[in-house]
């Protein structure tokens, strides 16, 4: 899909960055901005600035920033086209797509709405009754059906009907159609439909259930443009309200659960489709709310699933409870057997995953040593947990929990971590070896003037710089970029809406320091061409041979020096 470039800049100009932010993060007045706790770390003051007459944000503590579009994408976990579309709607802006892609992702949502409502007529005709009666049978009741627009497709959906109204393009990019031996047909076959939506309430994709004992049980729309399941929890849209109010979000397995707890007044109840939650899924519960619980199953493979999933939770510095369910019970049988009282008692008896999986792995090892080397994966956990206080909570009870001397885990813990930390050291050391060298100041000052200058003036800065002379691959990365956006007559706003180049710029276009972006722009342009100069003597003199060679190469770069030095000193 292509938007108007047109469009792109009015909509960063209807938008208020600060309104913006300032709906899903409190944000205080500090001289010509704005302070806040940031979002995307965790934080106890706040480091994170919005500039509303830049149209800017950053956050000194963990580095990220960029504009409404970038803020747009990255807190509301939207793809570039998304976040346009939700602030063209914010500030009133309307969008008409240009070409016929954009078309193709219009017509891929209005097909989904009309499968869904097609889904629901089946379910309710002749050739759903099965369907519904299994769905009666499990006690779902038409207006939980309706709410969560659960329908049914039957053995053989004639295709013509849509192929007819969608192009073929549109047909199977949604992922929902397929080329069969007769041409296209649904992939969903005898299936009660669940549609499966995104943070916004788009439908996204599909879950279909087999009703007799087809394999697999579930079978979900493909991965799409629009629909990635690393990204994406069932019910999300429902629960996001409900999460601010509860102050706890419940992770569960399964469709049926959510719809099951949500009948029962949770409806901060969300579901990953099938995989382990990944940081993702974590990243985005952590928006809404702190505390999170999972539910799982009360027999191994549950036990399992929790141990797993310990991991991705404090490498996101995140620390769930975890509740389990009677053995064979799921949510959804649980709550029809015991209702709300019943739940919320179970809900009751949470644990702490971390102590619960230092439980688990005491009482699976069979003797000392099993014990040690299960202590030493759960020491590697400890060791990266940001909160002191959290560490050392966690200390103290493992201490008990293996019966060993808690003073000795510590000093075991602090000698690992520095080992950790040289190890880190080197690679981060290795790594730099890639890039040219390190950044200079005005490489990152003369990135960000010229994508603030009118372009005529920015091209014209341009001339004779090659991407080479920067010494930073990224940032020579970047000007390649912006090489190309200007030189076609792009759109800067677009290349500046990609998170990690916003990312980059961010911290120069907010500071106040360069008000006067021209000069940046020509100070920093000097700069880069200065040391560009001294780079290319430097390798020439390094690859001479010749003595005398090295010493008239030397005399030339002296004097280049000094020549520089009365109008500016290069190399920051
Ligand atoms: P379960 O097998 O526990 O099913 O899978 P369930 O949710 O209890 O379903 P019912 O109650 O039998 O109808 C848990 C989740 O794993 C995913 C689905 O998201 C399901 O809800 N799954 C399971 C699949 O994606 N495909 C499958 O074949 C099975
Ligand atoms: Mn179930």
């Amino acid at each position: 899909m292509r938007i108007p470039d047109t469009k792109i800049d009015e909509i960063l100009e209807q938008t208020d960055i600060y309104q913006l932010i300032d709906e899903v993060v409190p944000l205080k007045k500090a001289g010509n901005s704005y302070k806040g706790l940031c979002p995307f770390h965790t934080e106890k003051t706040p480091s994170f600035n919005v500039h509303p007459d830049k149209g800017y944000f950053h956050c000194f503590g963990c580095g990220e920033g960029g504009n409404s579009i970038s803020f747009a994408m990255k807190y509301h976990n939207l793809s570039f086209p998304d976040a346009i579309i939700m602030l063209a709607e914010r500030c009133g802006v309307t969008i008409e797509y240009d070409q016929n892609v954009s078309q193709d992702a219009k017509d891929i949502v209005a097909l989904h709405e009309e499968l869904i409502l097609d889904s629901r007529k089946y379910l309710y005709s002749r050739e759903g009754k099965k369907a519904l009666d299994y769905l009666y049978e499990r006690d779902f009741s038409d207006s939980l059906l309706e709410e969560f627009q659960v329908g049914y497709f039957p053995p053989r959906v004639d295709p013509d009907k849509y192929v007819r109204k969608y192009d073929k393009s549109v047909l199977l990019n949604s992922g929902l159609f397929k080329e069969g031996q007769y041409g296209l047909r649904l992939m969903f076959y005898d299936r009660v439909m669940i549609p499966v939506k995104g943070v916004t309430g788009k439908t996204i994709a599909f879950s279909g259930r087999t009703i007799t004992d087809q394999q697999p049980k579930y079978i979900n729309s493909p991965e799409t443009e629009v629909f990635k399941k690393r990204r994406v929890l069932f019910n999300m849209d429902k629960a996001k309200g409900a999460l601010r109010k509860m102050e706890y979000a419940l992770v569960v397995e399964g469709y049926f659960d959510v719809m099951r707890l949500h009948e029962n007044g949770y409806s901060n109840c969300v579901a990953s489709m099938g995989t382990a939650l990944t940081k993702e899924h974590i990243e985005i519960l952590r928006r809404y709310t702190g505390d999170i619980y999972m539910l799982f199953d009360g027999d191994q493979a549950g036990y399992n699933s929790a141990l797993k999933s310990l991991a991705t939770f404090v490498e996101s510095d995140t620390y769930p409870s975890v509740v389990f369910l009677p053995d064979g019970e799921d949510p959804d049988s649980f709550l029809s057997k015991h209702g709300k009282d019943g739940f919320d008692d179970l809900i009751g008896s949470k644990k702490d995953l971390f102590l619960f999986a230092a439980e688990v792995v005491i009482k699976k090892s069979k003797d000392f040593n099993a014990k040690l080397r299960g202590l030493d994966r759960i020491k590697e956990l400890l060791m990266i947990i940001k909160s002191p206080y959290r560490k050392d909570y966690y200390a103290q009870k493992l201490a008990v929990m293996f019966q060993i001397d808690e003073n000795t885990l510590r000093k075991d813990i602090d000698i690992s971590a520095a080992k950790t930390r040289l190890r880190r050291t080197g690679e981060s050391l290795e790594q730099n070896r890639d890039r040219r060298g390190v950044t200079y100041f005005c490489e990152r000052d003369f990135l960000a003037a010229l994508v603030q200058l009118p372009e005529d003036v920015s091209l014209m800065m341009t001339e004779k710089i090659l991407p080479e002379f920067f010494n930073d691959k990224k940032m020579s990365d970047i000007y390649k970029k912006v090489l190309d956006v200007l030189q076609n007559g792009d759109n800067i706003n677009v290349l500046l809406s990609t998170p990690d180049i916003a990312k980059e710029l961010s911290p120069v276009i907010i500071s106040d320091l360069n008000s006067d972006l021209y000069r940046m722009a020509s100070a920093s342009r000097e700069k880069i061409l200065a040391n560009s100069v001294k780079d290319t003597m430097n390798r020439k003199i390094k690859d001479s041979a010749d003595m005398d060679e090295k010493r008239r190469l030397l005399i030339e770069k002296f004097n280049a020096k000094k020549q520089t030095q009365v109008k500016t000193d290069p190399e920051d």
